[in-house]
C-alpha cells in the first residue's frame, strides 16, 4: 500500500488519551504496549556489544554513557536479547541503569542461541526458551519481563514453520508472572496469525526500511488491530541504506539519510515503533532530532519510488 494512501499516520495513536501521563516530546508520541505506556522513539541496544554483535564492546564506558543518554533523553523503549554479545547488552542495560526508573520497559526476545563462530543457532525447544527467559530475567535483574519476542526462522529472515510449541511455551511462562506481554519477530504473516490464534500479542518485531517494505500489508491490518510494528534495521543495519532518491530528499532538506529514513517510518503507520541502534551519542541525538523531520508530499513521492 502506497503511504500517500495512509491518512490513518497523520493521526495521533487512538490507543492514548490526551492527557496521557506517558506525553513526551520525543517525535512520534507514545505509544501503548499491551498496558505498558512507550515512547514511539525507541533504542536498539544489539550495536552495544562488539563487532557483529559478538564479545564486549571496545568502548565499555562510551557504550554505557550511550545508554544512561537514551534514557535521560525521555526514551522509554529499549529492545535488547540475550544473544546479543552473548549476553553483554543486557549486562551493559543493567549495569547503566539498574535500579530501572518506573516507566522504563525493556524488550527482550528469545529463541536464538549464539555459537563461537557468530552464528545464530536456533533454540526454540521448550527446555531451551524456559532457560533464555530465566537468564534473560536474572541478567537484567527483573522478576518479570514487560515483553518477550519470540524470534523465528534464522539470520536470513522468517522460515515457513509452525510456532504453536514454541509460542505456547512462553505463554505458559506468562502464566507464571513471568512474562507481562508477548509478541513475535522475524515472522511471517502465517506466523503472526498462528501465534494470535493461541494468545495475544502485542508486537511483531520484522525487518522494515524504506527499501525492504514486503510486511507493508501486515503493517496496516497489526495497526487496524491496535498491534505495534517495530521494524528492525531501520536504518538498514549492517549495510547502511543507500539510495539516490533517499540521498536527494536528505539534500533537499538540508538533513541525512538517515533522519529521512526514520522520519518517514514514523509517518508511515502510527503503530510503528523505532528502535535504531548506535554506540554513539552524537548518532542517538541526530536520530532523535532528525525523526522529527517533516516531510512533504513532493518528500513522500519520491521515497515511494525506492520501494523495494
Ligand atoms: N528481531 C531480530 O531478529 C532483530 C535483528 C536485528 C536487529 N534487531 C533489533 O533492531 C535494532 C536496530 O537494528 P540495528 O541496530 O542492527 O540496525 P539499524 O538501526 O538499522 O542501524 C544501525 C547502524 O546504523 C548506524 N547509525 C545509527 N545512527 C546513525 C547516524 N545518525 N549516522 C550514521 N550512522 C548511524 C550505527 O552505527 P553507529 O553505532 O556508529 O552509530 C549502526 O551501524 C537492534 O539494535 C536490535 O535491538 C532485531
Amino acid at each position: 500500500m502506497s503511504i500517500l494512501r495512509t491518512p490513518r499516520c497523520l493521526l495521533p495513536s487512538r490507543k492514548l488519551p490526551a492527557d496521557s501521563k506517558a506525553m513526551t516530546s520525543l517525535p512520534g508520541g507514545t505509544w501503548t504496549l499491551g498496558d505498558l505506556d512507550v515512547t514511539r522513539f525507541g533504542y536498539g541496544a544489539m550495536q552495544l556489544a562488539g563487532p557483529w554483535v559478538m564479545g564486549p564492546p571496545a568502548d565499555h564506558d562510551g557504550a554505557l554513557a550511550v545508554l544512561r543518554d537514551v534514557v535521560e533523553s525521555g526514551i522509554t523503549h529499549i529492545d535488547t536479547s540475550d544473544a546479543y554479545g552473548p549476553y553483554v547488552t543486557n549486562q551493559l542495560i543493567r549495569e547503566a541503569l539498574y535500579p530501572y526508573q518506573q516507566n522504563l520497559r525493556i524488550v527482550t526476545k528469545v529463541g536464538a542461541n549464539r555459537d563461537a563462530q557468530g552464528g545464530w543457532p536456533t533454540a526454540r525447544d521448550p527446555e531451551s526458551l524456559r532457560r533464555q527467559v530465566r537468564e534473560n530475567l536474572d541478567r537484567l535483574g527483573l522478576d518479570v519481563l514487560d515483553l518477550v519476542n519470540l524470534r523465528l526462522g534464522n539470520a536470513e529472515g522468517p522460515r515457513a514453520e509452525p510456532v504453536a510449541e514454541a509460542f505456547g511455551t512462553l505463554v505458559e511462562l506468562q502464566r507464571q508472572g513471568l512474562i507481562r506481554h508477548l509478541g513475535v519477530s522475524n515472522a511471517t504473516a502465517e506466523q503472526v496469525a498462528e501465534a494470535r490464534a493461541i494468545a495475544p500479542i502485542v508486537c511483531v518485531q520484522n525487518m522494515y526500511n524504506l527499501a525492504h517494505r514486503s510486511d507493508d500489508t501486515l503493517i496496516d491490518e497489526l495497526a487496524a488491530d491496535d498491534i505495534a510494528y517495530v521494524p528492525f534495521f531501520p536504518l538498514g543495519g549492517f549495510s547502511p541504506l543507500q539510495s539516490s532518491a533517499l540521498d536527494a530528499v536528505a539534500a533537499r532538506l538540508e538533513s541525512t539519510p538517515m533522519s529521512v529514513a526514520l522520519a518517514w517510518l514514523l509517518r508511515r503507520s502510527p503503530n510503528i515503533l523505532l528502535i535504531p541502534g548506535t554506540k554513539s551519542s552524537a548518532h542517538l541525538h541526530a536520530n532523535i532530532a532528525g525523526a522529527g523531520l517533516a516531510l512533504a508530499p513532493d518528500d513522500l513521492a519520491e521515497l515511494d519510488k525506492i520501494r523495494g
